[in-house]
């Protein structure tokens, strides 16, 4: 709550569906350097936190807000216009702004598979599979990072990853094909490709990954179901058996707005003072 900027004036627990009655709770500061526009966002963000908003609800409107808060609408459509940035509000024309479901928290620190993933948040995983063949076209630095020459054969698998039918990430993968002959055989649509793997004995020990931010392309955006230009996370995954093979390859692009991945970081310093 960022009592310093706007107020909660009165006991906001009540859950009122973002009617007015919500917003009336809240007061902005004028009389402060931070601009309104910014204690707007911070409110809403608040709302959300406080399930005053719901995923899926309808946000307040320009109008409702502009005329309860004593505001511009252009203070309003700036803040509103940074929520949808941010993947806090998402717009469907026509009808209006709604709250968009948490972002999905992914620590870095565990080797999942996308299976997985969802299955722990109770969502189902689903996958399209787009193309999968036996490549000759990847770039060098797929080959050196498994270990392959040049002339060696990889299976390429392009699909796009779901949450509960909503597309999540496009992900394309290469394994030496020598070592999977029998993975066109497998249902990579509905099945899982680790899990796969580990049926048939690979035991999946760590992986390494390269996160980058990117934007979506005009393919991707289709696939997606973002605008082109939309903010997205590129990773790269190296994924290697307990016998330290490098097994797989894959770039993995998430969409920006519904993915935070978060890591522990330790300090290096190990003295042994003041321990609280
Ligand atoms: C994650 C990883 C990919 C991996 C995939 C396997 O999405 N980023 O590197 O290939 O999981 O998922 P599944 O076993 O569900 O097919």
């Amino acid at each position: 709550m960022h009592a310093h900027m706007y107020c909660n004036t009165k006991d906001t627990r009540q859950k009122t569906g973002g009617k007015l009655t919500s917003i009336e709770k809240y007061e902005l500061n004028k009389n402060n350097s931070i601009p309104l526009y910014y204690q707007l966002e911070q409110m809403i963000k608040d709302m959300i936190d406080n399930e005053q908003l719901l995923p899926g609800q309808r946000a307040p409107s320009e109008r409702e807000l502009a005329e309860t808060l004593g505001i511009s609408r252009m203070t309003v459509r700036a803040a509103m216009s940074n929520l949808v940035a941010d993947g806090y509000l998402f717009s469907v024309s026509g009808k209006g702004t709604f709250v968009a479901s948490p972002k999905m928290h992914q620590n870095l620190l565990e080797l999942n598979s996308f299976t997985e993933d969802m299955r722990k948040r109770g969502l189902k995983p689903g996958a399209r599979l787009l193309e999968m063949d036996v490549s000759s076209e990847a770039s060098s630095k797929v080959y050196w990072v498994l270990g392959l020459a040049e002339q060696e054969e990889l299976i390429r698998i392009y699909r796009l990853r779901t949450a509960d039918g909503e597309p999540m990430c496009l992900e394309t993968s290469y394994l030496p094909r020598n070592l999977f002959p029998w993975l066109f055989e497998e249902d990579l649509e509905s099945g899982s490709l680790y899990q796969a793997l580990e049926s048939r004995g690979i035991e999946l020990a760590r992986a390494e990954e390269q996160l980058e931010a990117t934007v979506v392309r005009e393919t991707e955006s289709r696939l997606l179901t973002v605008p082109v230009g939309y903010p997205a996370l590129l990773i790269e995954r190296t994924t290697y058996t307990r016998g330290d093979k490098p097994i797989e390859y894959v770039k993995s692009l998430y969409r920006g707005d519904r993915y935070q991945f978060s890591v522990t970081l330790f300090s290096r310093k190990t003295k042994k003072s003041n321990r609280l």
